[in-house]
C-alpha cells in the first residue's frame, strides 16, 4: 500500500459515534498487539468502545479535542486526537494522544502523515508547543524523535505493560512549532 492510498481526514463526533465499534477494534487491537497505552489485560471491545464513549466523545463535543481517521478502503486503520483541553495558562499549547495504527497497516507512513495532519491544524489553532509521552523504547519513540520532538525527560516504573506485572519508563516529548 502506498502512503498516497490512505485518506486521513478530521471526524466529527456524530462521526465518530457512529463508527465507535471501528475506532474500538482499532484501539482493541493495538493494545493486544502490545501497545502502552493506558490499557492492561484483560481488555475487551466493549472496554475498547467504551472508551471512545466516554473519554473521547464528551472531548469532541464540548470542542477540546479534535480526532482524526485513516482510512484505507473505507476502513480506518488508524487514528490520532489532539487535546487542547489545556488551563488558561497552556493556551498556547496542545497534546497528542492516542495515535494508533493498525497492526496490520505498520512501516507504510500513516502514522506520520496522521501527525503532519497534527501539526498542522495544531498550528492553524495557534498551538505553537505539542506535548506528548511514549512508553520508553517504543517505536513511537523514533517516530517522534525524526520528526523533531525533543526529549525533556524519562519518568521510571511510569506505568504498567498490558500482559506483564513491570512497570515501564515513559519518556516525555515536546515540539515548538
Ligand atoms: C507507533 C505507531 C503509531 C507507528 O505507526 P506506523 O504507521 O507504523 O508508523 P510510520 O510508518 O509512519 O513510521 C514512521 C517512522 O517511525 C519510525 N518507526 C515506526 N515504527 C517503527 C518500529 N517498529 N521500529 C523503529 N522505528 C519505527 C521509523 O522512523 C518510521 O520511518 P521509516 O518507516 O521510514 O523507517 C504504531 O506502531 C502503533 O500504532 N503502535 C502502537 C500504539 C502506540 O504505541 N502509539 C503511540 C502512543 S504514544
Amino acid at each position: 500500500m502506498a502512503k498516497t492510498e490512505t485518506a486521513i481526514s478530521i471526524l466529527t463526533a456524530d462521526e465518530v459515534e457512529r463508527r465507535v465499534e471501528e475506532f474500538a477494534a482499532l484501539l482493541h487491537a493495538c493494545v493486544h498487539a502490545g501497545a502502552s497505552i493506558n490499557f492492561v489485560m484483560p481488555y475487551s471491545e466493549d472496554d475498547a468502545e467504551a472508551f471512545w464513549r466516554r473519554k473521547v466523545l464528551p472531548g469532541m463535543r464540548d470542542g477540546t479535542r479534535v480526532v482524526w481517521a485513516a482510512e484505507r478502503d473505507g476502513r480506518i486503520v488508524g487514528s490520532v486526537q489532539l487535546s487542547t483541553d489545556t488551563p488558561p495558562n497552556q493556551l498556547h499549547r496542545a497534546e497528542v494522544t492516542k495515535l494508533l495504527v493498525h497492526p496490520d497497516f505498520r512501516r507504510r507512513g500513516i502514522a506520520r502523515a496522521l501527525m503532519e495532519e497534527l501539526e498542522g491544524l495544531a498550528e492553524r489553532l495557534g498551538r505553537s508547543l505539542i506535548t506528548l509521552d511514549t512508553r520508553t523504547g517504543d517505536s513511537a519513540e523514533p517516530l517522534y524523535a525524526s520528526m523533531g520532538y525533543i526529549t525533556a525527560g524519562v519518568i521510571p516504573g511510569y506505568c504498567r505493560d498490558a500482559f506483564v506485572d513491570r512497570l515501564d519508563a515513559t519518556t516525555i516529548m515536546y515540539k515548538a512549532i
